[in-house]
């Protein structure tokens, strides 16, 4: 199958809603990241995302709208639901609700829950108010890469499996969405993302966050959503966080990097711009200003996918305090870094 890149004209967006009434596959920009779409209420349809994407069937997708009165026909919209729903949607807040009889079960692996999201990409927006249908859509890459932030990443991991995808540019938040679930007595952030705790603070008396957002979950321990059981993607070389005071993280590095040139190995940091200069002599990546977390959350993804193609053995990364969009950041890094952690102060105590 030909895979079609399009600007997202007008044509284009009605070309797209044609290939979903018809149950095939389009890749759509949001502001999170790209998601893989399918018309959520055909079976076949829904189907053919899990084969495009190599995706275990047990993982259950979102289903995106373009308004809320339309998630009445899929499921129990709770008193809760509608007031996030008025204050942060569309935007990056997935809900878990109770599912109604009109969603095939293949979307939700069968359980009781529906996972559902407005997004506020204009073009997803537009293609979803075009088709009039609820798309389910995973992210747009294949299982064990990371999400993709721009059109091009959709079609280096999916091209000849899907007749389109639509080209919005980069995406702006970068991270996937937050999932909130809905279901259990107490709001519980599964996925941390864009719409942060402290946000859903502002409007919700209490919120918990799933503890095991920061470390491996335990043997044995049973995953509250059931992408956290999964191995998450990990780029090809070896990545370590450093924490501690910048000139120690920037010093433990230097000597890492020192060590691995002697071996011929190829070293490269993930930075804060204001650290650039520590790092003298190692190739860097700018991960945006340490006062605009927000810009690293945006490039993580796209920082790692990068290293991979340019098969970088060795990575270290500064990190963020886990905090507001820093906490999905870091939840993103830990996994990418098998959760290592190396402790820079520490080192420098020693
Ligand atoms: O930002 C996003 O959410 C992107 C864009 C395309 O909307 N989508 C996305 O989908 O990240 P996906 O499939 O890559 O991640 C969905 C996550 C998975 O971890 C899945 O296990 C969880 O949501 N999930 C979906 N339905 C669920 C349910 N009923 N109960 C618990 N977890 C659920
Ligand atoms: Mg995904």
């Amino acid at each position: 199958m030909e895979t079609k890149l399009l600007m997202p004209t007008e044509a284009a967006i009605q070309e797209a809603a044609r290939l979903l009434q018809a149950g095939q596959l389009v890749g759509f920009p949001t502001e999170t990241v790209y998601g893989l779409g399918a018309n959520a209420l055909n079976e076949d349809a829904v189907r053919s995302i899990f084969a495009a994407k190599g995706r275990p069937a047990d993982n259950p997708l979102i289903v995106h709208v373009a308004d809320p009165a339309q998630l009445d026909h899929i499921c129990e919209v709770t008193d809760t639901a509608r007031l996030l729903i008025s204050t942060f949607c569309p935007g990056p807040l997935t809900m878990l609700l109770m599912k109604k009889g009109t969603v095939p079960s293949v979307v939700t692996a069968g359980l009781p829950s529906v996972a559902v999201r407005i997004p506020s990409h204009p073009v997803a927006r537009d293609m979803l108010a075009a088709c009039q249908l609820p798309i389910a859509a995973p992210s747009a890459n294949t299982s064990g890469k990371p999400s993709p932030t721009t059109a091009q990443h959709v079609l280096d991991d999916l091209r000849g499996r899907l007749p389109l995808i639509l080209d919005g540019g980069e995406c702006q938040v970068g991270l996937e969405s937050t999932v909130l679930d809905l279901t259990s007595p107490i709001p519980t952030i599964l996925r941390p993302g864009g719409i942060t705790p402290e946000m859903l603070l502002t409007v919700l008396p209490e919120v918990k966050v799933a503890d095991s957002i920061l470390r491996p979950l335990m043997d044995g321990e049973k995953a509250l959503s059931p992408g956290m059981r999964y191995k998450h993607y990990a780029p090809s070389g070896t990545l370590s966080m450093v924490k501690g005071k910048p000139e120690n993280v920037a010093n433990l590095i230097l000597a890492r990097a020192r060590e691995a040139a002697a071996k011929g190995q190829a070293v490269r940091v993930l930075a804060f711009e204001e650290h650039l200069p520590l790092y003298e002599g190692v190739e860097t990546v700018c991960i945006g200003s340490v006062e605009n977390p927000a810009s690293a959350a945006q490039r993580l993804f796209a920082t790692l996918r990068q290293a991979d193609d340019d098969h970088i053995p060795l990575l270290f990364s500064e990190v963020l305090p886990a905090s507001g969009i820093g906490l999905a950041f870091m939840n993103r890094l830990c996994r990418a870094a098998g959760f290592t952690e190396l402790d820079a102060d520490a080192e420098a105590a020693k």
